[in-house]
């Protein structure tokens, strides 16, 4: 069997494997012949006789350089970097490990906006002991949370939230026996006190929080964007701030969002850069994840 990995990413060094990483691989196929890649030409030039891909990245036309490809697995939770095979026969498996991580990133996020802490930066860099500014916060106890985008992911952040909020509610596409469906936007938004979105970056989800939506929710609430930028796009959000207390976003419709971009300098909101999974544990989480599954793959190959 032989592997090649293409897991590099410059940008950030939490998302990066290194060879180190790679180790429980090897450890764990020691049989296979693993070979890892920092850039998309050597990855390619080695493609002939590679049965399993583990990558960040892969384009369409890739698929013609591996003829004896059978599975490509990738950290990513979202489809937006790993294209499906045009003739759909090799399956991508994404990652499934986000959920605690990202949960623990959105619990700072609601915990953070609902104490007033952007206000309190300010109030801290200008050296100001102004003890009004967080006078207005409500315990979350006395709250709600919408969580729109209720998958695996969202799972999770409800899980963590539920101990501290009045009441969570999940949003999937169609209700099921335990969330509402988009249908019911209209009479859910207008009581959230906070309204995540989890959505996939796709062409449904486009502006998906739109003026319109963004107009139902209740004065003085938050929202938050987690999933994908296309899902809020920042002349929507910015009138509707007149009204919101504020809007925390990890993803923007533009990444990285350009530096003119008068979301930076909007005093309600806050922004990182699409760094909710960006923990030391992420390697090691997502190995021991892939290990699992490609052991139990491979089994159900050689049948
Ligand atoms: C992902 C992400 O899809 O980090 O995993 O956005």
């Amino acid at each position: 069997m032989k592997i090649a990995t293409f897991l590099t990413d410059d940008e950030a060094d939490s998302l990066h494997f290194d060879a180190e990483d790679l180790s429980p691989l090897k450890q764990a196929f020691p049989e296979a012949t693993i070979t890892n890649h920092l850039t998309s030409a050597t990855f390619l030039e080695d493609a002939k006789d590679v049965d399993i891909v583990l990558t960040w990245h892969f384009e369409a036309d890739w698929y013609r350089n591996f003829p004896n490809l059978s599975l490509i697995y990738t950290p990513a939770a979202g489809g937006d970097w790993v294209a499906l095979d045009p003739r759909g026969n090799i399956p991508v498996i994404h990652g499934s490990f986000h959920g605690p991580i990202l949960g623990e990133s959105l619990l700072s996020a609601v915990l953070f906006m609902n104490h007033r802490m952007p206000a309190m930066i300010r109030n801290h860099q200008a050296r100001q002991w102004d003890r009004k500014l967080q006078g207005g916060t409500r315990l979350l106890a006395t709250q709600t949370i919408l969580i729109i985008g209720m998958g695996n992911i969202g799972a999770y952040c409800a899980k963590l939230l539920a101990p501290l909020a009045r009441e969570i509610i999940g949003v999937r596409q169609l209700a099921d026996e335990n969330t509402k469906g988009v249908t019911d936007l209209p009479h859910l938004l207008p009581h959230a006190d906070h309204v995540i979105l989890l959505l996939p970056g796709k062409e449904e989800t486009n502006r998906f929080m739109n003026k319109e939506r963004l107009a139902q929710m209740k004065r003085g609430s938050y929202v938050y964007n987690f999933g994908r930028g296309n899902s809020l796009h920042a002349e929507d959000l910015i009138p509707a701030l007149e009204r919101l207390a504020g809007a925390f976003l990890d993803v923007t419709e533009t990444e990285p969002l350009p530096a003119e971009s008068p979301l930076w300098e909007h005093e309600k909101v806050f922004i990182t850069p699409h760094s909710s999974c960006m923990y030391e544990d992420y390697t090691e989480r997502y190995m021991m994840e892939v290990i699992s599954q490609m052991t139990r793959d491979s089994k159900a190959l050689l049948q």
